[in-house]
């Protein structure tokens, strides 16, 4: 389905065009004003500036033009040239009608014959998934459901972090707490057990030590860092043991994810490009864009116009381990070559912004990255209610499966104070509390531009009213319990048309989530999905409260009311199942 604003643009365009002027003046979007108008077209200013003639003499005849057309129940011109929309309830009721009818609720299709690479998570092996890999995680989420609602193809990678120093100085700690002999023992080389000598607990009090001891004493870090050289170089009893490291990670974090509502296509690592990266240094230094400096393998990536210092992007360091850029470069040319994107999108913490920058100029530099677009999509930091990074009451890393604990149990609290759901079984109240739970964590996460800081407090996102994910769950389940009874009472569901004030609105949105969807696409702002959602839950709620439906006398306004509610809760389902949020079935 063409979009309502893309239809008019057609049409305000075809007016520009019959008055010798350009057609794309007659860009058509919805008004700054809805007080005034419901769409607006400056295009009379744009296109005077270039005729050199007065605006609001073509404003005048492109108005004529636009009068003849049925679609508009008022034209107007204001100020120097705006022109400003009205269009008649009839074209309204009739696009309302097909909305209802096009299972994709007008989604834009932008994505049509195209890839996106999404790569997000990145949790690290062998450390529990923090908050600060939440927002990847939510963002990433949001990102790949609405690249495929738009009709992208999605190939989705939570690109664990399984090859650096990290990995070495996990091998030397255990090494020295001597739990695994055997994996060290020269004399052998295999095969090793399939059972790991760690689980995830061992790993989570093993790494903060083997990472403490390394900033401590120089030694130590010598010694990770001629671990990660030997593992990286493939010695058996190494790559064994780190094996383990990832299969237990994995296991935890798999769970962590699933509570989340998050799916992968891939579970690549910075590891499994490690075949690629022989041959991709060769081929940099053959073709003189890799060189040595201070001992290691670098490829310089600065320009002449940099305002700030771009230092070089390190591929081997001098003791000949490979960096996280490295794996980044050779994880561009696995990616191109299995999918060829269009689009790598990165969702990572803004702060690795630099990184990114040095990998995207290396890999235009090498012509490594085919068609696609790389782009680094950042976020800001969660803050806790002290404006800090957010914290455990003790001061500690909080892990991602407590605050989700934490979310469920404020929404259990919340739920008892509204008294909702007092009388379904203990098995139903808790599921709904998860539910809430995560929606309260995700909408809290969404609906701030992702490049802000933002701070979580659980207290008031939790609320069952303002703009909450309780608050949209809560609207939805409404619309649902409201329909359910219409059917029960045999009441026929029909087709939406504008009757009121209130109902025009609504439509007028529901016609705008293409659009919507777009940009949010184009700005990879899910933000703009929370805008959207809240918004048609208030217009929705304004209408609710101004007119009958159930209880409407006339059957067929009584029809048409249910249908627009239909099409209302459809709309709005759909636009929680892109931020990730489940509406359940009462509450
Ligand atoms: N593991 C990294 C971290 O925790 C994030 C990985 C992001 N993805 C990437 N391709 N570099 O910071």
């Amino acid at each position: 389905m063409t979009s309502l604003a893309a239809e008019l643009s057609r049409i305000a365009g075809e007016a520009f065009a019959a008055e010798g002027l350009a057609e794309s003046f007659g860009r058509v979007a919805a008004s700054d004003r809805p007080d005034l108008a419901q769409f607006q077209c400056n295009g009379a200013l744009a296109a005077a500036k270039a005729a050199k003639a007065n605006p609001r003499a073509i404003a005048e005849k492109i108005a004529v033009r636009l009068k003849a057309e049925p679609i508009f129940a008022k034209v107007e011109i204001a100020g120097p040239g705006f022109l400003n929309l009205n269009l008649a309830d009839a074209a309204l009721s009739a696009r309302a009608a097909a909305l209802a009818t096009d299972d994709t609720l007008g989604a834009p299709g932008t994505g049509t014959g195209k890839t996106v690479v999404i790569d997000f998570g990145g949790p690290n092996v062998a450390k529990p998934m923090h908050v600060g890999h939440l927002r990847s995680s939510i963002i990433g989420d949001c990102l790949q459901r609405l690249y495929r609602a738009n009709g992208w193809k999605v190939v989705s990678d939570v690109h664990l972090g399984d090859w650096g120093l990290q990995m070495g100085q996990l091998i030397s700690e255990v090494e020295i707490e001597g739990v695994a002999p055997v994996y060290f023992d020269p004399n052998v080389v295999g095969p090793y057990s399939d059972d790991s000598p760690v689980s995830m607990d061992d790993l989570e009090i093993l790494y903060p030590r083997a990472s403490a001891a390394c900033k401590a004493d120089p030694a130590r870090l010598e010694a990770a860092r001629r671990a990660t050289v030997d593992l990286q170089a493939g010695r058996a009893g190494y790559r064994a043991l780190w094996r383990h490291f990832v299969k237990v990670s994995e296991r935890g974090l798999e769970r962590e994810f699933a509570a989340l509502g998050v799916k992968f296509d891939l579970w690549n690592g910075e590891s499994s490009v490690d075949a690629l990266i022989p041959p991709m240094l060769d081929d940099l230094k053959t073709r003189g864009l890799a060189e040595i400096s201070e001992g290691a393998l670098v490829v310089p990536v600065a320009r002449e116009d940099d305002k700030k210092p771009m230092p070089p992007l390190i591929l081997v360091k001098s003791e000949g381990g490979v960096l996280y850029g490295t794996t980044d470069l050779a994880t561009v040319i696995e990616r191109v070559r299995n999918y060829d994107p269009t689009l790598i999108l990165y969702v990572v913490d803004h702060r690795q912004h630099g990184h990114f920058e040095q990998v995207f100029r290396a890999a235009a530099r090498g012509d490594l990255s085919g068609k696609a677009q790389l782009e680094h999509v950042g976020y800001g930091t969660m803050n806790g209610t002290d404006g800090k990074p957010f914290k455990t009451r003790a001061g500690g890393v909080m892990k991602l499966h407590d605050l989700i604990a934490m979310a469920k149990t404020e929404a259990e609290k919340r739920l008892g104070e509204q008294g909702i759901g007092a009388d379904f079984s203990a098995e139903e109240r808790s599921e709904i509390a998860r539910k809430v739970g995560i929606a309260t964590i995700k909408f809290a996460d969404l609906s701030n531009h992702r490049t802000t800081d933002y701070i979580f407090d659980l207290e008031r996102f939790s609320k069952f009213e303002g703009k909450t994910g309780p608050y949209l769950q809560y609207a939805a389940v409404r619309v649902q319990s409201m329909l359910r009874k219409a059917k029960e009472q045999g009441a026929s569901i029909g087709i939406p048309s504008v009757h009121s004030a209130e109902e025009r609105r609504l439509i007028l949105q529901l016609l705008s989530l293409g659009d919507m969807l777009a940009a949010a696409e184009d700005k990879r702002a899910p933000n703009m999905l929370c805008e959207y959602a809240f918004e048609l839950a208030q217009n929705f709620s304004r209408f609710y409260n101004e007119h009958h439906v159930l209880s409407e006398p006339d059957p067929a306004l009584r029809a048409a009311r249910l249908g627009l509610c239909a099409l209302v809760l459809a709309a709005l389902t759909w636009v929680l199942d892109l931020l990730g949020i489940e509406v359940p079935e009462r509450m």
